[in-house]
C-alpha cells in the first residue's frame, strides 16, 4: 500500500493496533465521572485524585468554562483523556453528563470502538442508558457492561443480568462475579479461574481505594462459606444457560461481557480496564460514503465528531473534535475538506480534555486531536491526505422539541444569521428553514430541551444578537420528499408542515403527535415517511 507519509507503514499499523478508543454511557448518577478518574488514576493520567470533574465540590479540570455550566454544575463539553495501560494507548472519549446533551453524546459514539455501558447496581437499566445503548447497536459499537456501586444495597446480580437480555436484546456474558451481595461486598471471582478470588477490604473513612487481597479457592471457601460457594454456584448457572464469551459474538453486539464493581472504591476497575485492553477492537478499516473502505494504514484521513465554541472565552476560539482513522496525523500537515475540496493547514492542533490542552505532535488512529479555530469545518465533516476519503455523513437523531427563533432586535440581522449559521455548523441544534417562514425565523430542532437554553445564551453573549424562542407544538419529525411536502400543504393539516434541514437539505415533515401522523400515513398510505433515528427503544 502506498503511503508518503513520513511514518512507515508498519509503524503506523503497531500504533494503530495498540489504541483502544472508547466512551464510557451511563444514566446520569450511575457514576461515571467517578469511573472515569478511577480509570485515569490507575494509569497515572492524572496526577491529583478528584481531578475529573467539579461535581460535589470536587476539584474540576473540565469544562468549568461557561457561564451556563457554571450556572447548572453539570458538563456539556466533550474531550478525549489519553493514558497509558499494559503498552496500550487508552482514548477516553468523555460525553457530556446531560441527557438533554444526548445528540452531542450520541455524536461521539461514532468516534469510538468500544462502549462501557455503565450500571448502577440499586437503580438497574435507566432510560438514558437504554437510549445510549440502542445508539451503540445502531452504530455496531460494541459493549462492555460494568455494573458499579456493589459496595451499596442493590439489586441481585442474576436480576440485573435478566433485565439486560430482555431490555436490551443483548447476552451478558460474566468475565468476574461478585461475592456477597450488593452492600456486602467480598470480593470477585474470575468466570476464567474460579481457583482464585480477589478479596477487598474497605479503608474506614471513605472514597479511598479498597485493599485486595489474592485467596486460592480453598482458602475463600473456608474464609467467605456461603457467599463464596453461591457466587460460584450463581457463575456457574449463568454461563451454563448462556452462549459464553466468543470475540465475534462481542464485536457483532451480540454478547456484553459483564463485569461487577465499585468504582468510588477502585474495586474491580482494573479488570475493567484489562478487558478494554484485552477484548475492545483496535481501530480498524473504516467504510467510505461511496462504497470500499479506508485501511488504518493509508494516508491520514479523520472525522469531525464535535465542535466546540468557546472554551477559552478570553480567545473566543472554536475546536474541532478530529478522531483518526487512518495514517499518522502530524501537526501542521496540510489537510483536504473533503466536502469542499479545500486544504487547511493544522498548525494548532491539541488534546483536549476539560481545560487542559496539550499539543499534539503527531497522533495515529483512534486519536483524537483537536483542532483550534478551523473555521471552515463542520460536524461530520472528513479530512484527509493522498487518496481521497469521505465517510457517511453522522446520523442526525429524531428531534422532538422545536422553537422558531427570532431576533429580538432586527438592526442585528447580520449577527444572528451569523449565530445561527454557526450553531448549525456545530450541531447544536438542528436549523430547519422554508421559503414561508424566512431567514429571520428558522425553526430550531433539538432532541433535548436544555438544547434551547444553549442556543438562547450563545446567541445573545457570543452572537451579540438575543433571541426569543417560541416552542411550537410539533413533536416527531419524518424524513419525505418532494412528493410528500406537496401532499403534506395539500392536506391543510393544522398541526403539521415541511421544512428543510440546513446541514443536508434533508426535508423534514413535523407533526403534533403519533395521532396526527397516523391519520396522515392512513390517508395517504403512498407517501414517503421516513422514521429518524429514535434513541428510545
Ligand atoms: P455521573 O458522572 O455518572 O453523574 O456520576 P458521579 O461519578 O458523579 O457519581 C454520582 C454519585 O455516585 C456520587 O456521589 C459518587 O460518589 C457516587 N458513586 C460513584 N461510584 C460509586 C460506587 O462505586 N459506590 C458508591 N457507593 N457510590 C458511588 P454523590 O454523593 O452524588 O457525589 P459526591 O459528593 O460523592 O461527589
Amino acid at each position: 500500500m502506498s503511503n508518503e507519509q513520513s511514518v512507515p507503514v508498519t509503524q503506523v499499523l503497531a500504533e494503530a493496533s495498540r489504541r483502544r478508543t472508547f466512551a464510557v454511557i451511563s444514566h446520569p448518577d450511575a457514576g461515571k465521572s467517578t469511573l472515569t478518574e478511577a480509570l485515569a488514576l490507575h494509569a497515572r493520567a492524572i496526577t491529583s485524585a478528584g481531578a475529573v470533574h467539579a461535581k460535589g465540590g470536587r476539584r474540576g479540570v473540565t469544562s468549568d468554562w461557561m457561564e451556563l455550566e457554571r450556572e447548572r454544575g453539570i458538563s456539556v463539553t466533550s474531550a478525549a483523556l489519553q493514558f497509558g495501560h499494559r503498552e496500550h494507548v487508552m482514548n477516553l472519549v468523555d460525553t457530556p453528563g446531560h441527557a438533554d446533551f444526548s445528540e452531542d453524546t450520541y455524536r461521539v459514539l461514532s468516534a469510538v470502538d468500544c462502549a462501557i455501558m455503565l450500571i448502577d447496581a440499586a437503580k438497574g437499566l435507566e432510560e438514558q442508558t437504554r437510549k445510549l445503548f440502542s445508539v451503540c447497536r445502531h452504530r455496531g459499537v460494541p459493549v462492555i457492561t460494568f455494573i458499579n456501586k456493589w459496595d451499596r444495597r442493590g439489586r441481585d446480580a442474576l436480576t440485573l443480568l435478566e433485565d439486560i437480555e430482555t431490555h436490551l436484546g443483548i447476552t451478558p456474558v460474566p468475565v468476574v462475579w461478585p461475592v456477597g451481595v450488593a452492600g456486602n461486598l467480598r470480593g470477585l471471582v474470575e468466570a476464567a479461574d474460579t481457583e482464585q478470588f480477589r478479596r477487598y477490604t474497605k479503608v474506614p473513612a471513605g472514597t479511598h481505594a479498597a485493599i485486595e487481597e489474592l485467596l486460592t479457592a480453598d482458602e475463600a471457601a473456608e474464609q467467605e462459606g456461603e457467599d463464596w460457594t453461591n457466587a460460584l454456584e450463581e457463575l456457574e448457572l449463568v454461563l451454563s444457560s448462556g452462549p459464553g464469551y466468543d470475540q465475534e459474538a462481542f464485536e457483532a453486539g451480540k454478547i456484553t461481557p459483564v463485569f461487577f464493581g465499585a468504582a468510588l472504591t477502585n474495586i474491580g476497575v482494573k479488570l475493567l480496564l484489562d478487558a478494554v485492553v484485552d477484548l475492545a477492537p483496535a481501530p480498524a478499516a473504516r467504510p467510505l460514503a461511496n462504497g470500499g473502505h479506508r485501511e488504518v494504514a493509508e494516508e491520514f484521513s479523520g472525522v469531525v465528531f464535535k465542535i466546540q465554541a468557546n472554551m477559552d472565552p478570553a480567545h473566543r476560539d472554536r475546536i474541532a473534535f478530529v478522531r483518526v482513522c487512518s495514517g499518522v496525523f502530524e501537526r501542521g500537515m496540510n489537510v483536504t475538506r473533503a466536502a469542499s475540496g479545500r486544504s487547511l493547514t493544522t498548525k494548532y492542533a491539541h488534546t483536549v480534555f476539560g481545560a487542559e490542552r496539550t499539543v499534539v505532535e503527531t497522533a495515529y488512529p483512534g486519536d483524537v486531536v483537536g483542532l483550534i479555530n478551523a473555521a471552515a469545518l463542520r460536524v461530520g465533516d472528513t479530512l484527509f491526505t493522498g487518496r481521497k476519503a469521505e465517510f457517511p455523513p453522522l446520523p442526525a437523531f429524531a428531534p422532538e422539541y422545536f422553537a422558531v427563533a427570532r431576533p429580538k432586535d432586527i438592526s442585528r440581522s447580520k449577527q444572528f444569521r451569523r449565530g445561527v449559521s454557526q450553531l448549525d455548523e456545530e450541531g447544536v441544534v438542528q436549523v430547519l428553514v422554508s421559503d414561508r417562514r424566512g431567514e429571520q425565523a428558522p425553526v430550531m430542532a433539538a432532541v433535548g430541551p436544555m438544547q434551547f437554553d444553549v442556543v438562547l445564551h450563545r446567541m445573545e453573549h457570543e452572537f451579540s444578537s438575543p433571541i426569543h424562542l417560541d416552542r411550537l407544538s410539533y413533536q416527531l419529525a419524518r424524513k419525505t420528499n418532494a412528493e410528500g411536502a406537496e401532499a403534506l400543504a395539500k392536506a391543510r393539516l393544522t398541526d403539521s408542515e415541511v421544512l428543510t434541514r440546513r446541514s443536508d437539505q434533508a426535508l423534514l415533515a413535523l407533526f403534533a403527535d403519533k395521532w396526527h401522523l397516523n391519520a396522515f400515513q392512513r390517508a395517504k398510505p403512498e407517501i414517503y415517511l421516513e422514521p429518524l433515528i429514535a434513541t428510545a427503544d
